[in-house]
């Protein structure tokens, strides 16, 4: 495994696997480090189905909004060297701030409408931050594969239109989303969780089961199961919901009948940690 920090030196070990495996395919896992078993489960992907395996560990700035947690987000190279190294990743990518962003870059990229609702109404500019810098990658990288966790729905909507409307010619590979066994969907943030709040965390994901149990019983007014949902979710003071909602599978479009598969997707606040977690809702599932 061998630890790069400058994109032309990253770019160069490349062209020259390239050249020594004209067929060999190039995965590559983006991520802000702090690695954990989703993270994992991204490069076993990756392994698989690749001859060479590119990890980004950056934590990225400028997805960051004003009083948001970019200087206390967790960080520990030398325990994501080890992970990394366990999942025989080739190379780790892990540039500083000012290798990513010279001085005044003039060009930003950004993609509308699916950025405009749920985590993205919610923290403007976080995904042009992550449009942005997730081009720049692509670009030094050139992965053949890319893979990125359900666990961020929106992000995997976004990062998949960016895709295919500026014609990258790169497969986006999604992962199912990777829970610890009381169902906490795994996140980088956890690890600031105090004990009482990591107790009650799992109940993000277990409102959203039991909407999706609504579902299958039949119900069908989209109002009536966000309160469920969202009941759940109140009936702890520590917790409080920034947003939930249920919008269509694909556009995002919001929805007061579930007509078609939606997305159940929401963030909370607990203590100050911002946890995200989403299911699908499938309405051909009712076992009336
Ligand atoms: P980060 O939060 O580190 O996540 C990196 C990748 O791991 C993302 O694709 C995310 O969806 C995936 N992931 C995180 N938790 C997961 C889980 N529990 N199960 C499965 N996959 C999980 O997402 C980012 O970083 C950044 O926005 C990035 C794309 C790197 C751009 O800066």
């Amino acid at each position: 495994m061998i630890i790069v920090r400058d994109k032309i030196d990253l770019r160069n070990r490349l062209h020259s696997f390239r050249n020594s495996r004209p067929s060999g395919r190039v995965g590559f896992v983006p991520t802000m480090g702090f690695l954990h078993d989703g993270h994992r489960s991204l490069m076993k992907a990756a392994r698989t189905e690749n001859e060479c395996v590119v990890v980004s560990l950056f934590v990225n700035p400028t997805q960051f909004g004003p009083g948001e947690d970019f200087e206390s987000y967790p960080r520990d190279e030398d325990r994501d060297f080890a992970i990394c190294s366990n999942e025989n990743v080739d190379y780790i990518f892990t540039p500083a701030v000012d290798v990513m962003y010279p001085p005044e870059p003039l060009t930003t990229v950004s993609v509308s409408v699916l950025t405009e609702s749920l985590c993205g109404r919610h923290r403007p500019g976080h995904f042009h931050g992550v449009t942005t810098i997730v081009t720049k990658l692509f670009n030094i990288v050139q992965p053949d594969n890319a893979y990125f966790g359900q666990k961020d729905a929106q992000q995997v909507l976004v990062i998949k239109k960016m895709v295919e409307d500026l014609d990258f010619p790169i497969r986006v590979v999604i992962c199912p989303t990777v829970r610890e066994p009381d169902g906490l969907a795994m996140s980088s943030r956890n690890i600031r969780l105090s004990p009482t709040a990591r107790k009650i965390a799992p109940v993000v994901y277990h409102a959203l089961k039991e909407a999706q149990d609504m579902v299958r019983n039949g119900e069908r007014d989209v109002g009536k199961i966000l309160l469920g949902a969202r009941s759940a979710l109140e009936q702890y003071d520590k917790i409080s919901v920034q947003y939930l909602d249920c919008r269509d599978r694909s556009t995002l479009k919001s929805l007061v009948y579930l007509d078609r598969p939606a997305l159940l997707a929401t963030a909370v606040f607990l203590d100050s940690v911002r946890l995200i977690d989403n299911v699908f809702l499938e309405p051909g599932e009712a076992s009336l």
